[in-house]
């Protein structure tokens, strides 16, 4: 038997899965590490503790499931988009990541708008200058770390960091490199236009393989520091969200995911390049050759429960220790008698900005109605109904541009819950399935590994040969009616509140 080894990176840990060549998932594995926030906005970490986590991981699913390291035919990794890793020549990382959700660059994304162009920008890379991608990180550093960025060797995103340690290669594959605000998404490749506007030597930037492609082999120092055979092949791999979806079987035009992680997604794969003028989706590469894919992003979704529960729970946090139970599914249990709308209450999850619909890093969070009769359940359902409102905002612009989105996939740790599925469900109006893995982003990792060294044939062939759909939740459409007028009042909170957001970030 073959099998094949799935790293993602992600923002609150890394995992690592092994799978057999029959899609069969026979170990994983989950090592958390901090994010710091030095500042309100900032989101950062060290790359050495993603080593370390990728290191002890990978050890402990060769422990778990005691294959032999030599039937691992290949590796594909996945990660969190967006970050910035800086090295200088020494290969030392020069300062803490910048990871995706960190929102400090405002100016920059006026200055670097200012400087390509709007329409420029987005005619080559598909999407706007974003407070998150991270060109305008750099720019961030260029302008407040001068003495850092004179060091600046290599740019490097987050799993592109692990591929250096684990082959010694500088490179990197097209979904991910699409999020950076650097790549010409229909040339596949660097945008030599923009990195001469902006001044950036290609030197610094990694070499762009497609994502099955064979990027490096495993060097002798990371074989005995992980217990893997020296040259085993590393394939490009993806961004998350194109792993994910892989994962997922979102490989074709009329399927679509809806993925609830720390922030939440909404998918769809195009033959084409399919831009929003308005910049309101982003366009990226998808992790198969010449297909591109579109999506919606929720910054705060699965974040905004977790704010919750850190914040706010700990009466919730305390039962899940001691019953040992879940507390997640505790937060669900206590939020399915308050009615839909909970009870007047609406909540804006812009915790750390908004990309999709608002692009806009000033944007923060509401509790909007609140009354003296509300308590934490009200105020936890709000929560759940905003995240999920903010999800339909995604969806209505992917169909407003005429992306075919006729069967939605749920996914990621918010649609384990089914209470949360069928909530998606009834929110949109539309039935939502599940496939019968839930091993996200590593998973669709190992496929690519699968697809690069022959175990599979290709992305497509491995889907139709092992992603199932499990289960189909048809959504109740009086519960839909009972949304529709919530999400309405929702959507004109934005609007109304702009201005004062602005003022708010000002003071
Ligand atoms: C996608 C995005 C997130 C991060 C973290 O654009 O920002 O999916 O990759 O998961």
């Amino acid at each position: 038997m073959k099998y094949l080894l799935g790293i993602d990176l992600g923002t609150s840990g890394l995992k690592t899965i092994i799978m057999d060549e029959m899609g069969r998932v026979v170990a994983s594995s989950l090592i958390e590490y901090s994010l710091a926030q030095p500042e309100s906005g900032w989101a950062e970490q060290n790359p050495e503790d993603w080593w370390q986590a990728a290191l002890k991981s990978i050890r402990q699913v060769l422990e778990k499931c005691g294959i032999a390291a030599n039937d691992i035919k290949g590796i594909g990794l996945s990660g969190q988009m967006h970050g910035l890793v800086l090295l200088d020549k020494q290969k030392k990382v020069l300062r803490p990541a910048i990871i995706w959700c960190d929102q400090r660059t405002a100016k920059e994304v006026e200055e670097l708008t200012q400087l390509i162009g709007r329409e420029k920008v987005i005619t080559i890379t598909g999407n706007p200058v974003v407070a998150g991608f991270t060109a305008a990180k750099l720019q961030w550093v260029k302008n407040n770390e001068p003495q850092i960025y004179n060091e600046i060797h290599q740019v490097l995103l987050p799993k592109d960091y692990l591929r250096n340690c684990l082959t010694n290669n500088f490179a990197t594959e097209v979904s991910d490199a699409s999020g950076t605000g650097w790549l010409d998404v229909r040339k596949r490749q660097w945008s030599a236009e923009l990195l001469e506007i902006l001044k950036l030597p290609l030197e610094w930037l990694p070499q762009v393989y497609e994502s099955h492609e064979v990027s490096g082999y495993l060097t002798e120092e990371a074989a005995i520091l992980t217990g893997l055979i020296a040259g085993t092949p590393i394939v490009g791999g993806a961004g998350d969200q194109a792993a994910g979806a892989i994962g997922n079987g979102i490989v074709a035009s009329g399927v679509a995911s809806v993925t609830i992680g720390t922030s939440g997604v909404v998918f769809a794969s195009t033959n084409a390049v399919k831009i929003d003028p308005l910049g309101r989706v982003h366009t990226f590469c998808h992790a198969i050759p010449n297909t591109w894919h579109t999506m919606g992003v929720t910054q705060a979704a699965g974040l905004s429960l977790r704010w919750y529960r850190d914040q706010l729970g700990e009466d919730v946090r305390a039962l899940a220790e001691q019953t040992g139970r879940d507390v997640y599914e505790l937060m669900f249990e206590m939020l399915k008698d308050v009615p839909i709308g909970s009870d007047r209450l609406i909540y804006l999850p812009y915790l750390m900005g908004e990309r999709t619909p608002h692009l806009d890093s000033s944007a923060r969070g509401v509790f909007f109605g609140l009354a003296l009769r509300h308590g934490k359940p009200e105020m936890l359902r709000a929560i759940v109904e905003g995240v999920s409102f903010s999800l339909r905002e995604c969806l209505e612009i992917l169909q407003d541009l005429g992306i075919d989105c006729s069967e939605l996939r749920a996914s990621g740790g918010g649609a384990k819950s089914m209470y949360w599925r069928h909530m998606l469900a009834d929110c949109f109006g539309m039935s939502i399935n599940t496939v019968g893995v839930e091993e996200g982003p590593a998973y669709g990792a190992a496929i690519l590994a699968g697809v690069g060294t022959g175990v599979f044939t290709s992305v497509p062939a491995a889907v139709e040969q092992i992603v199932k759909t499990k289960e189909k939740i048809i959504p109740n459409i009086a519960n839909k009616l009972s949304y529709d007028k919530y999400f309405q009042l929702y959507k004109k909170l934005y609007p109304d509140l702009r201005e004062s957001f602005q003022t708010l970030a000002e003071l």
